[in-house]
């Protein structure tokens, strides 16, 4: 048997988790509404609500930020992170932002606005899958989304290894259908998070953005996952195992012309984003001046010179191979444990999250009453355990008709944040999900006692029917 590689780091602190009962918790979930979201950090146990945001900075990190420079204007913390992004990705443009979705608020409507004066009556945005946050940013910016994503990532129980790919013969005909002149961007998100953080393969990007590029279109690349997207071509794609993960990333890069980021992801700190383009054009300048009200100027974009500095460390540290396989292998040891036991999940698991199948585990309840909502709820109860829904709830309603929006399936994501919590952690996730598993049909469905209009699962109350 090969010797199974530790994690590639010490722990240098700690900090103490808080364990309740499970009246007490009972008692915390009503107050929230049934909404995990609304409880307090301070009654969970284990936090796989998201993986943004939450991941432990290096010691590397915390001494650039004793280091940082916090002038408003053109800080030498600013110019080191511009440097780092034009040295992995070759972009020679950055503007900070304070999150993914910053990049979203003054990137999207510069780009509606370019698709409208090239004749676009409405406007819209093709992607293998755009996050919720990136649909909300289109939608306010007076476009329209269209998720391409290829039918094989609809089959959860089917092993493939690119569900993250589009489906290019659908892009091409959307394309043409639609008129190129409408679209106003093809968003690439690697690796694809509504699907399961499932990666897009290399010949896809390169493929996806030619497309584009024939008929003029720009090609973004969402790129909160971007070095978790690396490895996965690196494991799966025997073209690229041998090249290194900064090469990886520099080649997927090099088919798009825009990147988005979230830097609280693969870039491991607690806030930042990024937004960056290849060319210096009118795009670039739209974009700027937005960032100036928006977001603050264009050399800190809402954040402080600290914060520039550990994201410039935190891109560097997102691309060491031995990161990345500890990483990525805590999710496949979750993900191994739990399909042990038969518990359905996406397969084969992605890079930042286990995705359980809720839809399988009750077929009998309709979307509309949350049957994934109703497992994180019971997950919860039972182990203190915080897990998030991706299926109806987060779908959402489509904003004209108001109807709800088919959704692709119903998953409860465990989500794991990085460096943060060891494979103990992980056994106690999995022990407890099973438990909950074996009771799933007297779980009760879910119904709003409060409906938000748009994001709602975000603040939505609920009660059990
Ligand atoms: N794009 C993707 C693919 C994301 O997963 C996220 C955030 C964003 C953009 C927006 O970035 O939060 O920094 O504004 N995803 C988090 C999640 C919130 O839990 O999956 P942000």
């Amino acid at each position: 048997m090969p010797v199974r590689m530790p994690e590639p780091f010490r722990i240098k602190m700690v900090e103490p988790l808080r364990t309740t009962t499970a009246q007490y918790r009972q008692e915390a979930l009503k107050k929230a509404g049934l909404n995990p979201f609304l409880l307090r950090a301070d009654d969970v146990f284990i936090d796989l609500l998201t993986d943004s945001g939450t991941g432990a900075m290096s010691d590397r990190q915390w001494s650039a930020m004793l280091g940082a420079d916090e002038s408003y204007a053109g800080s030498r913390s600013f110019f080191k992170l511009s440097d780092t992004v034009e040295r992995l990705f070759g972009y020679p443009h950055t503007i900070p932002v304070h999150q993914g979705r910053g990049a979203e608020q003054i990137l999207f409507p510069c780009l509606v606005e370019r698709a409208k004066a090239r004749g676009a009556t409405a406007p819209i945005f093709i992607s293998n899958h755009h996050f919720d946050t990136t649909k909300a940013h289109v939608e306010i910016a007076g476009a329209m989304v269209r998720n391409l994503i290829c039918p094989a990532a609809l089959d959860t129980a089917r092993h493939d290894d690119w569900k993250g790919n589009f489906d290019l013969a659908a892009l091409a005909n959307d394309i043409e259908v639609q008129g190129a002149h409408q679209v106003a961007a093809v968003v690439i998100t690697i690796t694809c998070n509504s699907v399961g953080g499932q990666p897009v393969a290399m010949d896809n990007i390169r493929d996806a953005a030619s497309l584009a590029r024939q008929h003029g279109i720009p090609v973004v690349i969402d790129a909160a996952r971007f070095s978790e997207n690396a490895w996965f071509i690196q494991q799966r794609d025997p073209l690229y195992r041998e090249r290194s993960i900064p090469e990886i990333v520099w080649e997927m890069f090099q088919h798009a012309d825009i990147f988005t980021m979230s830097a609280k992801k693969d870039a491991m700190v607690n806030i930042g984003g990024l937004c960056c383009f290849r060319e210096e054009d009118d795009l670039l300048r739209a974009a700027q001046l937005r960032c100036v009200p928006m977001e603050g100027f264009i050399t800190y974009g809402g954040l402080a010179g600290r914060d520039l500095e550990a994201m410039a460390v935190g891109l560097e540290e997102a691309c060491d191979v031995h990161h990345l396989a500890s990483r990525i292998g805590q999710v496949t040891y979750l993900a191994d444990r739990l399909q042990a036991a038969g518990v359905p999940i996406q397969t084969p698991v992605g890079g930042h999250a286990v995705f359980v199948d809720a839809g399988k585990i009750r077929p009998d309840v309709p979307g509309y009453h949350f049957p994934a909502q109703m497992l994180v709820n019971a997950l919860y109860l039972e182990s203190g355990v915080r897990a998030t829904e991706i299926g109806s709830l987060m779908m959402g309603r489509h904003p004209q008709t108001r109807e709800q929006e088919p959704a692709l399936f119903e998953l409860m994501r465990l989500t794991i944040p990085r460096r943060t919590y060891t494979d103990n952690h992980m056994d106690y996730v999995a022990d407890s999900l099973v438990e909950v598993i074996e009771r799933a049909a007297s779980l009760r469905p879910l119904d709003f006692t409060y409906e938000p209009p748009v994001l709602r699962q975000f603040t939505a109350r609920f009660k059990e029917i």
